[in-house]
C-alpha cells in the first residue's frame, strides 16, 4: 500500500540497498587506500586501523586504557606513530618543546570543541582560538594570582582538618581506623576544597557523603564521554555531529548520571547566579575566612572583579557559570588522583614513607606549624615525592593533541598544516631515555646529589603531568599546595597501612612485576583506592 502511494517498486528494494551499500564500501576504500599509500603521514608506522580511521584511537579511549596502549605501541613502533589518518603521536622531550612550547603554531585540536556544554561558549579550558584564549587566560590568572593563594590558604586547611578527622574517626582499640577507599575520601577533600575556592562554600561532601557527593559521580560520569570525544576530531569539525554531540554522550550514561549531572548544572548555575549578585552587591572579596591577617576571597570574588585588559569588560554571568564548571571539574578530579596515587606508592614502600616522616618531623615541631612557607619548601624530598607520584600515574596520562595550524617540524618530522599531534604522557614519563628503571618509584630520581645535574634536567624534560606553553595548567600552584600540605600532614601525624584485603583493587600490571596505581583515562582519571588505613602517632 504504501510502495503504491509514493510509487516506488519492492523488487528494487534489494538492489538499491546493494548498490548503497557497494558504493558506501567503494568510498571508504578508495579513502583508505589514500590514506593508506597517498597521503603525507602515509611513510609513517602505526597499526593498520589506526591510519585508517579515527575510530581505533576513539575505541582505546573509550576502554579508558589507550595510555597504556600508546606505551605499548610505541615501544612496539618507536618514537613516532601514525595514531590516525591526520593524528601523530610523538615520544620525545624534542617532541615536548617542538608542539607545546609556549609559541609553536600550534592550537588545541578541533576535537575539544566538541566537549562544549552549549553553542559556542568556550571557556579558558575549551577555547581553541589563541586570541581567545590570551584574553581570558589574562582574566583567570587573577584568581591564581601569589596574593590569591594566599587568601586560599586557610580555605584549604580547614578542609584538611576535615579530612584528617575522618582517617581515623571509626578507630578500633588498637588505634587503627577503618579501612578507607582513598580515591573517594581525596575525591571527597579536593571537591570540597573546589566548592569553598570557587563558591565560597564547600560542598561539605567530608561532612556527608550523602549529600552532594553526586557532584563527584556527576563528573566522573560526564568525563567517560568527553575522553572519547575529545579523541574523535570529527565531532569538532563536521558540524552536524557537532550538533548531535549530546545524542554521543546519551550512550555512556545511566539514568542516574543524567540525574547526578543535571542536578551538578543546576547547583553550580545556582551558586554562580548568587556569587556574582553578592559581588554586585559589593558584599564579596570580603573576608570569607579571617586567618593569618591575610584578607581572603575566593576564585570567583577575584576573576569577577578582574577586568578584560583591552575592552575593560567583566566577564558575562554565562561565561563566569562555564569557567566555574571547568575549575571545579579541572581542579578536583585530577589532584584527588595524584593525592591517592602519591598515597599508594608510600604505603607499599615503607622505606620512603620513613625518609619522608623522618624529613617532616625534623622540620616541623608539630602538625600546626605546617603552613604554606619557608619551611615546607625546605622539604625537598616531600616535593620529589609528589613529583614522582605525578609521573608514575599522572591524572591526566593520555595525549592531548594539538592542530599545526601551518606545516610545522616535529622532532626531525614535518606536520602538515591540520594534522593534530602530540606527546602521550604515560609513554613519555616511562621512557628509559630520560626514567632509569621507569616503572620503579623513585623519588631519589629527582634529587641531583644523588643522580647528579644531568640525569634531573633530562627527567626535567620529560616530565609533564601539568603540560607547558601557554596551554599548561593555570591552577598548578593551588594543586602543589593542596598536595604538599594534605601529604605533609597526613605522614606528620599518621601511621598507614594497607588494607591487606583490597591490595589488588585500583592495581595495574602494565609491566610484569610492577604494580603501578592504575588510572583510567578519559582526559582525567577514574580510580578506585588505594584501600588504607590510618592510626594517629602519639605526640
Ligand atoms: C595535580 C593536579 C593537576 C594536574 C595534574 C593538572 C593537569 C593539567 C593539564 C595536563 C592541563 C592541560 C590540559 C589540556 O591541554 O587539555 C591542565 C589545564 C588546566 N588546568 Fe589543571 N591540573 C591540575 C590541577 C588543577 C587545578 C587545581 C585547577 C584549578 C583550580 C586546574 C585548572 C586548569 C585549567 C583551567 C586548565 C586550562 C588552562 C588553559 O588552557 O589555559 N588544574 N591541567
Amino acid at each position: 500500500m504504501i510502495a503504491q502511494v509514493v510509487g516506488f517498486d519492492k523488487d528494487l528494494v534489494l538492489p538499491s540497498i546493494l548498490v548503497a551499500f557497494s558504493v558506501l564500501a567503494g568510498y571508504v576504500a578508495i579513502q583508505s587506500i589514500y590514506y593508506f599509500y597517498f597521503h603525507p603521514l602515509a611513510s609513517l608506522p602505526g597499526p593498520f586501523f589506526a591510519r585508517i580511521t579515527d575510530l581505533y584511537g576513539g575505541y582505546h579511549a573509550w576502554t579508558g586504557r589507550h595510555h597504556y596502549h600508546l606505551y605499548e605501541l610505541h615501544k612496539k613502533y618507536g618514537p613516532v606513530i601514525r595514531y590516525g589518518p591526520n593524528r601523530v603521536s610523538f615520544n620525545s622531550a624534542t617532541a615536548v618543546k617542538d608542539i607545546y612550547g609556549a609559541t609553536k603554531p600550534l592550537r588545541k585540536s578541533a576535537g575539544y570543541r566538541a566537549l562544549l556544554l552549549s553553542g559556542n561558549v568556550f571557556s579558558l579550558f575549551t577555547s581553541i582560538d589563541k586570541s581567545f584564549h590570551g584574553k581570558r587566560r589574562r582574566i583567570m590568572s587573577h584568581g591564581f594570582s601569589d596574593a590569591a593563594l594566599r587568601s586560599y590558604e586557610p580555605i584549604v586547611q580547614e578542609r584538611i582538618d576535615k579530612f584528617l578527622e575522618i582517617l581515623t574517626k571509626e578507630a578500633g582499640a588498637d588505634g587503627w581506623g577503618a579501612s578507607k577507599n582513598m580515591s573517594r575520601l581525596c575525591a571527597g577533600l579536593t571537591f570540597d576544597v573546589m566548592g569553598a575556592l570557587v563558591f565560597g562554600q564547600p560542598f561539605k561532601i567530608l561532612e556527608d557523603e550523602s549529600g552532594l557527593s553526586y557532584v563527584i559521580d556527576a563528573i566522573i560520569s560526564a568525563s567517560r564521554s568527553v575522553g572519547v570525544m575529545v579523541h574523535l576530531p570529527v565531532f569538532g569539525k563536521n558540524n552536524i555531529l557537532f550538533k548531535i554531540r549530546g545524542l554521543f554522550r546519551l550512550l555512556f550514561l545511566s539514568l542516574k548520571d543524567l540525574k547526578n549531572i543535571k542536578a551538578f548544572l543546576a547547583l553550580s548555575a545556582k551558586l554562580t547566579r548568587e556569587r556574582t549578585a553578592q559581588e554586585a552587591a559589593k558584599t564579596a572579596g570580603e573576608d570569607i575566612v579571617k586567618a593569618q591577617g591575610v584578607p581572603n576571597k575566593d576564585i570567583l570574588g577575584w576573576i569577577l572583579a578582574a577586568t578584560d585588559p583591552e575592552t575593560g569588560e567583566h566577564l558575562s554571568l554565562s561565561d563566569v557559570w562555564g569557567e566555574a564548571r571547568v575549575l571545579i571539574i579541572a581542579g578536583s578530579d585530577t589532584t584527588s588522583t595524584s593525592l591517592s596515587g602519591a598515597l599508594y606508592y608510600l604505603s607499599r614502600n615503607p622505606v620512603i614513607l620513613n625518609k619522608l616522616r623522618t624529613e617532616l618531623r625534623t622540620t616541623f615541631s608539630s602538625e600546626d606549624e605546617i603552613w604554606p612557607g619557608q619551611k615546607i619548601n625546605s622539604c625537598s624530598y616531600l616535593k620529589h615525592v609528589i613529583e614522582e607520584a605525578l609521573r608514575m600515574s599522572s591524572p591526566v596520562g593520555g595525549i592531548l593533541w594539538r592542530e599545526a595550524a601551518v606545516d610545522h617540524v616535529v622532532q626531525g618530522v614535518t606536520i602538515p598544516a591540520g594534522t593534530d599531534c602530540g606527546v602521550p604522557v604515560y609513554s613519555i614519563h616511562h621512557h628509559t631515555d630520560y626514567f632509569h628503571d621507569p616503572h620503579v618509584f623513585n623519588p631519589d630520581r629527582w634529587d641531583e646529589n644523588i643522580v647528579g645535574a644531568e640525569a634531573v634536567a633530562a627527567a626535567k624534560s620529560a616530565w609533564i603531568p601539568f603540560q607547558i606553553g601557554s596551554r599548561g595548567c593555570i591552577g598548578r600552584p593551588l594543586a602543589n599546595m593542596e598536595l604538599t600540605l594534605t601529604l605533609a600532614r597526613i605522614i606528620y601525624s599518621f601511621e598507614i597501612r594497607v588494607d591487606e584485603s583490597k591490595r589488588g583493587v585500583g592495581q595495574a600490571d602494565v609491566i610484569p612485576g610492577h604494580t603501578e596505581f592504575e588510572t583510567k583515562d578519559q582526559l582525567t582519571a577514574e580510580t578506585t583506592g588505594p584501600f588504607l588505613q590510618f592510626k594517629k602517632i602519639e605526640a
